[in-house]
């Protein structure tokens, strides 16, 4: 029997740890399963370019960051427009399958990857998904391999960013990955211990942010530090449309990212001397953290049975820490916010942080 296994999309740490948790439980599960991975996410399975992986591949990368396989974007949006060869990359990812003989395709991605898992499920292939990403948007599970660890490295920032600032007595800018949600930068920010936390789903008034650092001023703190999501949109913005915005945006100074920007307008308003630090894709890198890696051998586990049991066309998920699993067609094209009015931001504005938002 023949698994195909990809991964796709932006890497991030547990990678390795989640294709080693469902291969180590099929060779175990099957005496005769041959895995074959494909290089470079859907580029592989498109263009037929693979590995036929032994089991020794598998071993000794519990703890690698990164995929032994490699990894690509390839945006959904376009999924059925034919490249620039004139090749269709839906009919060619189902060739690949059919004429590797395939019993199932493995999946290890985001949003998009999920949505085009979806998309290949519905034209007939067996898939079997698993929910990666760092910045847990992933609808229908409670949290996504990757996020634990990159919440490790964007608290280690702001833990950096600490020492100097009060050393300086200046405003610090973290900027935190997470695309258009703001989980990473919400328990990035409460770990540690930032003073103002800006999320996408909490759209932030200027005024309010810089009463807040001269609330500080007047209180004695030398220094403030605000966690702000890469996605983080002042609520004037947030009312436009996207060609609004775009249009918006082409007017005014192009800053290198919502920090620069933020950053500046702060020193404009309040004089106050601002640095900003943009950790970036120190947050996809490193090793995955325990709970990571433990998460990943689960779901690893998971995916496995789920293939024995031949029940294709599900994402493997955690509910309640539960593993579960979700029909695709249910996750594609979905994503999971963070709840403006959820008790943790209702616990850390008890403590007197600020949203940027009243
Ligand atoms: O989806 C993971 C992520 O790291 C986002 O947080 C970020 O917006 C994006 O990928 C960056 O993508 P790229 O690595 O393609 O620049």
């Amino acid at each position: 029997m023949r698994i195909g296994m990809l991964t796709s999309g932006g890497d991030c740490q547990a990678l390795n740890a989640t294709m080693r948790g469902v291969a180590k439980s099929l060779y175990k599960m099957y005496d005769d399963v041959e895995i074959i991975g494909f290089e470079d996410g859907y580029k592989g399975l498109i263009h037929a370019d693979y590995q036929v992986m032994k089991p020794s591949d598998f071993s000794g990368i519990l703890t690698k960051g990164g995929t032994i396989l490699g990894t690509s974007r390839t945006p959904f949006k376009t999924i059925r427009v034919p490249d620039e060869s004139g090749l269709d990359k839906v009919e060619s990812m189902k060739h690949t399958y059919r004429k590797l003989k395939l019993e199932c395709l493995v999946v290890l991605g985001g949003n998009g990857s999920q949505k085009t898992a979806n998309l290949l499920r519905e034209e007939g292939l067996n898939i079997v998904s698993l929910p990666k990403t760092i910045d847990n948007d992933l609808w229908g599970t409670d949290v996504t391999f990757g996020f634990q660890s990159a919440i490790n490295v964007a608290a280690s920032a702001i833990d950096c960013i600490h020492t100097t600032a009060a050393s300086h007595g200046r405003v610090f800018i973290v900027e935190v990955m997470g695309h258009k949600v703001g989980w990473l930068t919400l328990y990035a920010g409460l770990a540690g211990g930032a003073d103002i936390i800006l999320l996408p789903e909490v759209p932030y008034d200027l005024n309010v942010i810089c009463n807040a650092l001269k609330e500080r001023n007047r209180q004695g703190k030398r220094f403030s530090i605000l966690a702000v999501a890469e996605g983080a949109i002042s609520k004037e913005d947030a009312k436009l449309s996207k060609k609004e915005l775009k249009e918006k945006k082409k007017n005014q100074v192009a800053y290198p990212s919502v920090a620069y920007e933020l950053g500046n307008r702060i020193t404009e308003l309040t004089g106050q001397e601002v640095r900003v630090t943009v950790p970036g894709h120190t947050q996809r890198g490193g090793e995955p953290c325990p709970y990571d890696r433990v998460l990943a051998t689960r779901l690893g586990a998971a995916a496995a049975q789920l293939i024995y049991d031949k029940e294709y066309g599900y994402m493997v998920a955690v509910k309640n820490d539960n593993i579960t699993k979700v029909p695709l067609e249910e996750v594609a094209g979905k994503l999971k916010y963070v709840d403006p009015g959820c008790s943790m931001i209702q616990e850390a504005k008890r403590l007197g942080i600020s949203f940027g938002d009243e």
